[in-house]
C-alpha cells in the first residue's frame, strides 16, 4: 500500500488511529507539537503491539513491520501525505490554524479530515483553501478496536472525497457511516443524555460507582463514569458544551458543573492518572 497517512495529535485518539493505519499496511507520520506526547505515543503503541504478540494475534515479524511503518515527528514540515487526519484538542481555532499551516506543505489533492467529535466541519472548511477536500472522519475510542467510523460531509465536500474516506475506513476493517455535518453528528448527539443524566444523578447524591455498576448490569458495555475517564473529561466536557451551544442551549443538554470542576482541577481521567477513579 503506497498511500501515506499523516495523523496530527499523538494523544488518546491520534496514537490509536496511527497504529490502526499502520496495522492495515499504511505508512504513517504521527505528529504532535509536544515532544513528550510523541514519546508517550511511541511507547504506548509499542506496548499495545507487544500485547497483541503475547495474545498470538501478531507474530514478531508483523509487529516489527507495523512499527517500521510509523514515523514520529514534532515538525509540521514532515506532515505531507495523501490524507491528513487531525486529532488535536477539541478547539476550533487550534484545528483551523493547524490545517492552514499544513495546506502550505501539501498539494490541493491531499484530503484534510478531522476526527472532531463535535466541531462543525464546515466551520473548519470555510477557513481553508479547497473546502471540497475537507471532511470529518470520526473514529471511536479506542480506534484500534471500535468498529464504527462516522464520515462527515459538508455541502462543499466532494463525492470523491467522501468515497475515498468510506473506502479508507473499510480498508481499516471498519464500518463507515456517512453523516451530515450536524451538532454531535449522530453518535455524540444521541449519547449526550447518557453522560449528562448520569452526572446529574451523581450531583443529587447517587454514588458514581453505583451508577456505573447498575448501567453495566443493565447491558451498557461501560458505565458512564468509567467511559468519561476513558474519553477524557476535557474532551467530553468540550463536546457537551459545543453541542449545547450549537443546538441553542436547551436546558436538557446543559453541561455539568461537576465535570467542569474536574477539568479545572486537571482530573481528566486515565490520561492524567485521575478522573472519577484513580489510575495510578
Ligand atoms: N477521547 C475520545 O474518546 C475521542 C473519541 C473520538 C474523537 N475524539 C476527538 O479526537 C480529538 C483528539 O482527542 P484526544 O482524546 O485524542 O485528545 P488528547 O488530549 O488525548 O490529545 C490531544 C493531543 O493534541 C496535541 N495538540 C494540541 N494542539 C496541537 C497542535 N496545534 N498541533 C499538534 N498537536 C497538538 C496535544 O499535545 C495532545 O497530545 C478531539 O477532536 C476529540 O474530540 C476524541
Amino acid at each position: 500500500m503506497n498511500q501515506k497517512i499523516v495523523v496530527c495529535g499523538a494523544g488518546t485518539m491520534g496514537r490509536s488511529i496511527a497504529q490502526l493505519a499502520a496495522q492495515n499496511g499504511y505508512s504513517v507520520v504521527l505528529y504532535d507539537l509536544q515532544a513528550n506526547a510523541v514519546q508517550t505515543a511511541q511507547l504506548m503503541i509499542g506496548e499495545d503491539l507487544e500485547r497483541l504478540v503475547a495474545k498470538g494475534k501478531l507474530n514478531g515479524q508483523e509487529k516489527d513491520q507495523i512499527t517500521s511503518r510509523i514515523t514520529y515527528t514534532t515538525n509540521t514540515a514532515d506532515c505531507t501525505g495523501d490524507l491528513i487526519i487531525e486529532a488535536v484538542v477539541e478547539i476550533l481555532e487550534v484545528k483551523v490554524e493547524l490545517f492552514q499551516c499544513l495546506q502550505k506543505h501539501n498539494p490541493p489533492s491531499t484530503i484534510l479530515a478531522s476526527n472532531t467529535s463535535s466541531i462543525s466541519i464546515a466551520s473548519i472548511a470555510n477557513e481553508l483553501e479547497h473546502p471540497e477536500r475537507v471532511a470529518g472522519l470520526h473514529f471511536f475510542n479506542p480506534a484500534t478496536i471500535m468498529k464504527l467510523v462516522e464520515v462527515v460531509k459538508t455541502e462543499h465536500t466532494s463525492p470523491q472525497v467522501t468515497d475515498y474516506l468510506m473506502n479508507f475506513a473499510r480498508s481499516l476493517q471498519k464500518t463507515p457511516v456517512l453523516c451530515r455535518d450536524a451538532p454531535g453528528f449522530i453518535v455524540n448527539h444521541a449519547a449526550r443524555p447518557y453522560y449528562l443524566e448520569s452526572l446529574y444523578l451523581h450531583k443529587k447524591g447517587v454514588p458514581l460507582e453505583m451508577i456505573d455498576e447498575l448501567l453495566e448490569q443493565s447491558g451498557f458495555k461501560m458505565g458512564p463514569f468509567r467511559l468519561l475517564d476513558l474519553i477524557g473529561n476535557d474532551i467530553n466536557y468540550a463536546v457537551s458544551d459545543i453541542v449545547y451551544q450549537q443546538l441553542g442551549k436547551p436546558n436538557r443538554l446543559q453541561p455539568s458543573l461537576i465535570q467542569k470542576a474536574m477539568v479545572e482541577k486537571g482530573h481528566l481521567g486515565r490520561k492524567t492518572g485521575k478522573g472519577f477513579y484513580d489510575y495510578k
